[in-house]
């Protein structure tokens, strides 16, 4: 199952490392080429000749081997498919999330450009931990996979959520992803996300709720399957992959301009404000004694994704739009996709509250161009993003 595949199993410090032992075997057994590098404190739990002679490699903990030509960290990274860091404690999770190499095993996941998987184990008061929590957060949003602990008796005596997952998640994760993986390598895809905010004056914008987490979770997910991503994006993000801050409709006109010709694929996942003030004022406009309304000249702003579609000559790149109906949903999406001119139109029913705008929840319905439509019954944003990248390159 895993034959040609370099799986790079990384140790630190918890009593759940002896675990690992069988994982290697399990790995070894599909027939997977595997290294191990451990933190110091690790192997007070288990040996580096146990290990060893399981992954039938050499066991790195020495960042800095006068041996090698390249340092340890870099070779190490390139030579992986995947690292599985199993049982990750509390310090490695803390140390990864904030950038801190201070051993072989944190520069390589710090070096390290393709998928990281991240089992931890610990005692469930630190689980708990909010600091814990917010660098398991930072580590989510910014691509890696956390296999979560479960819950029950643990090594330290207490009971609760801390205890590693079990052997056959990691394994059954390592081969979804390394499968998964492959599907979009080589592809550029650009992806748009969220609100565009259109300044009023100094103080104030016109802008809308969305969230942009469908967006998000499309260029999380193209990244997972290997796609070179580029998120052109007006939220605020930490990724692995290239992020292009925008503000404006017109920003985001003129960063996808900027990529077009190097993208396979765009897809339009941003709310983009049709109308802009006019004139934006360089200081906070002051409200006047002369009556009580005011008017705000408005313009329309570029349609950046019909424009996108007009200007490729041939059917490259492959142009996904969005479409955010609060009524007649299927009507207006059909009628969207030939106005615009796209390969496919994502109809998304932003009337009601369970799903759309702002919820981590989504249903939506696939219209391509040649009438084919797939309906997608509710679900986590994630797993829509991985349908949605499934259809479009089927
Ligand atoms: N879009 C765009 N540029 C705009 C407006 C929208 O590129 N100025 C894109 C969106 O990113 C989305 C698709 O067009 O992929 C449809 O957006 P939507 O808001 O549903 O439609 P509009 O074109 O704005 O039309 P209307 O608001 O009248 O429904």
């Amino acid at each position: 199952m895993l034959s040609g595949k370099n799986i790079l199993v990384a140790i630190t410090g918890g009593i759940a490392a002896y675990k690992i032992c069988e994982l290697i075997r399990m790995y070894k057994r599909a027939n997977a080429n595997v290294r191990v590098v451990c933190t110091p404190s690790a192997l007070h739990f288990v040996t580096k000749l146990t290990l060893q002679n399981l992954s039938q490699n050499e066991v790195g903990v020495e960042e800095f081997s006068p041996e090698q030509y390249k340092p340890e960290h870099i070779s190490y990274a390139d030579e992986a498919d995947i690292m599985v860091i199993a049982p990750a404690t509390a310090n490695t999770i803390g140390k990864i999330a904030n950038g801190i190499c201070d051993n072989l095993l944190t520069s390589i996941a710090c070096a390290f450009t393709k998928p990281i998987l991240i089992a931890p184990a610990m005692n469930c008061g630190m689980w708990d931990n909010n600091f814990v929590q917010e660098n398991i957060s930072k580590l989510k949003n910014a691509g890696f996979t956390i296999l979560e602990p479960e819950s029950g008796f643990l090594a330290c005596g207490y009971e609760g959520k801390g205890r590693l997952c079990s052997l056959e998640e990691i394994f059954n994760k390592t081969l979804e992803t390394l499968q998964t993986q492959k599907k979009l390598t080589g592809k550029n895809i650009l992806i748009t996300a969220g609100g565009t905010i259109e300044p009023i004056d100094t103080v104030r914008y016109i802008s809308n709720y969305s969230s942009g987490k469908m967006g998000i979770a499309l260029a999380d997910c193209a990244y997972k399957q290997g796609a070179n991503v580029e998120l052109v994006t007006t939220v605020d993000v930490e990724k692995p992959y290239t992020v292009t801050k925008v503000k404006t409709a017109q920003d985001m006109q003129k960063a996808v301009g900027q990529s077009f010709a190097q993208t396979d694929c765009i897809i339009m996942a941003a709310a983009v404000a049709d109308y802009r003030a006019k004139n934006v004022a360089n200081y906070k406009m002051k409200k006047t004694d002369d009556g009580n309304e005011i008017s705000i000249e408005l313009v329309k702003n570029p349609d950046i994704l019909k424009e996108i579609c007009q200007k490729r000559t041939t059917s490259h790149p492959l142009i996904v739009g969005f479409c955010a109906e609060s009524e007649n949903l299927l009507k207006n999406a059909k009628e969207k996709l030939v106005k615009k001119g796209c390969d496919y139109l994502i109809a998304n029913d932003i009337s009601r509250k369970d799903i759309g705008f702002s919820s981590d929840y989504n249903e939506v319905t696939i219209l391509s161009k040649n009438g084919d439509f797939k309906k997608l019954p509710r679900a986590a944003k994630t797993e829509i993003a991985k349908s949605i990248l499934e259809a479009i390159y089927e």
